[in-house]
């Protein structure tokens, strides 16, 4: 008894212990408030089939990479609180990107540092010399962030290493010779490494976020690194983070650009944070733009850090990549209890050129497919008012296919509402004279949490000019993820009703809404089968 007791007390402790120690508490406890089997991914806001860790503090995705037949993730993780702490990368893998298995903790912050966002790549070639061809080595990137210097006010707290793994990326080998990116220029934000090989010269770029702008490194073994260049926008003084570069083929052509994707921690659209991209030309030395703004991936408030995953096969040639769905305005108090955050649905990004430009579309990746159960039709049907959907799925489960004959249509405002007995609500709307879709979370629960997570209805510009759109919505026990015409436009959003939401209805103000046709699928959980 009495040993238990201690022993108790010394895991409450924990948290309060890795905090003193910074994070060189390379053994700090595992996790400690598990769920149960039985009421693991049963609680009212868990995502049946969106990314979680079991317990505990999630942020950004890191280190993704394809290897073997296995999509692995890892995450930034706090494993001893629900809110962000000390820094170690989580770890799970998938053959789909959907159906997850846990796996022990990846990296875990030692002596220089705990461990912040970053990449991983598989060494065909071990360039590096850390491996073998026959078996390649993987190579994590990431940041070393020393919170005892960050206390002491030295600038240079945040730092580059390594890390590399010769069984696959479960075993990771801290690199002896880091930080291999000191930080010289003492830049206080200076983090979030990804590499990306570069064929025409032959080398590893490395590209890193250092405050409001980019900052490229070169590398023919990626550990050695040289400064090429820096990339950022004239008069910015945002916080720009998680940066990926990769080339692209233009669809439908035979013309390839690069690709660089910047999370910015403020003045996204809907405030707070969110992902945005650059289209343009990378010479090996300089990433020039070719986009007139800066564009956003996602206009939703949730849909942060995305980056993509490495070595996808050739044969395959699909640039996949998930984002972290949360906003850092509210992430640490939105109430979940066992755990915060989620993922966002793993997407395949389509670079497609529009009359004066490019433009970054995303979908959800087709594998998504296979959660879905048998449809319910819907159309055609002229929707007046109100209609609430029947069938056998769930509103917060569910998945939605429409498409709308704009031209037909003589609402000013349609859309899709869900809700629950209480009240609580999420609004939809498509609104033809604003030109605009519009969520509204703002009465998505009674028992408000924050006031950045209520205050506004959120909004992103949609083109009604054309015949018909195709809208598809994915929802989830916390979230919807919004697609118009294959992912021209996404918007991704989480909310909390204080009680499941338990129905879904299209609605048409002032006029008729045509749709055209319509299917709505129920979709499985991705935790029945191994937790
Ligand atoms: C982005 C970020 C990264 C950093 C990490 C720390 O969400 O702030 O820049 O590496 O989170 O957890």
């Amino acid at each position: 008894m009495k040993r238990l007791g201690i022993l108790r007390l010394l895991l409450l402790m924990t948290p309060i212990f890795a905090f003193l120690l910074g994070c060189n508490n390379p053994q700090a406890a595992e996790v400690i408030t598990s769920p149960t089997a039985q009421q693991a991914y049963q609680e009212l806001h868990r995502p049946q089939f969106h990314f979680t860790p079991k317990a505990n503090w999630m942020n950004d995705p890191n280190g993704m990479f394809y290897y073997k037949g296995k999509y692995h993730l890892f995450y930034q993780y706090f494993p001893d609180s629900t809110v962000w702490g000390p820094m170690h990368w989580g770890h799970a893998e998938s053959t789909d990107m959907l159906r997850w298995e846990h796996l022990p903790i990846g990296l875990y912050p030692d002596s220089i540092g705990c461990i912040f966002s970053g990449g991983a790549v598989v060494d065909h070639n071990n360039t590096s010399k850390l491996g073998t061809t026959q078996n390649p080595p993987i190579v994590a990137t990431f940041t070393h962030h020393d919170f005892v210097g960050e206390k002491a006010k030295s600038n240079d707290f945040q730092k580059q290493s390594i890390a590399y793994s010769i069984d696959g990326g479960y075993e990771w080998i801290k690199y002896k010779g880091n930080p291999v990116i000191p930080n010289t220029e003492k830049i206080k934000d200076f983090r979030d490494p990804k590499v990306v090989w570069h064929e025409p010269s032959q080398k590893w770029i490395l590209v890193l976020a250092a405050y409001d702008k980019v900052k490229f490194y070169a590398s023919p073994n990626l550990t050695d690194w040289e400064f090429i260049s820096d990339f950022g926008i004239e008069g910015d003084n945002r916080l720009w983070e998680c940066p990926d570069l990769f080339p692209m083929r233009v669809e439908g052509t035979e013309e390839d650009k690069w690709v660089l994707i910047v999370s910015i921690q403020k003045e996204a659209p809907n405030d707070g944070t969110a992902t945005s991209y650059f289209v343009g030309e990378f010479d090996g030395t300089t990433f020039k733009s070719e986009i007139e703004n800066q564009k956003w991936l996602d206009w939703g408030t949730d849909n942060y850090a995305f980056v993509t995953w490495n070595n996808v096969p050739k044969a395959d040639g699909r640039v996949l990549g998930i984002g972290w769905m949360s906003n850092w305005q509210y992430a640490q108090i939105v109430p979940t209890e066992t755990w915060r955050s989620a993922m966002t649905l793993p997407r395949e990004l389509r670079l497609i050129k529009t009359a004066s430009n490019y433009a970054l579309h995303s979908v959800p990746v087709k594998e998504f497919e296979s959660l879905r159960g048998l449809p319910t039709a819907l159309g055609p049907i002229e929707i007046k008012e109100e209609k609430v959907l029947e069938g056998s799925f769930s509103a917060s489960q569910t998945e939605l296919d429409l498409t709308v004959d704009l031209d037909k249509t003589t609402s000013n405002s349609f859309g899709i509402k869900l809700q629950n007995e209480l009240g609580e609500r999420v609004l939809i709307t498509f609104d033809k004279s604003e030109g605009k879709l519009f969520v509204d979370r703002t009465k998505s629960r009674k028992d408000q949490f924050s006031d950045a997570f209520y205050k506004n209805i959120h909004a992103a510009p949609i083109d009604f000019e054309k015949e018909q759109m195709n809208i598809r919505m994915i929802i989830d026990a916390a979230s919807i993820e919004i697609f118009i015409d294959k992912g021209e436009l996404s918007f991704t959003s989480i909310f909390f009703p204080s009680e499941k939401f338990n129905s879904l209805s299209l609605f048409a103000k002032d006029g008729t809404c045509n749709l055209l046709n319509g299917e709505v699928f129920p979709l499985t959980n991705i935790w029945n089968e191994k937790h």
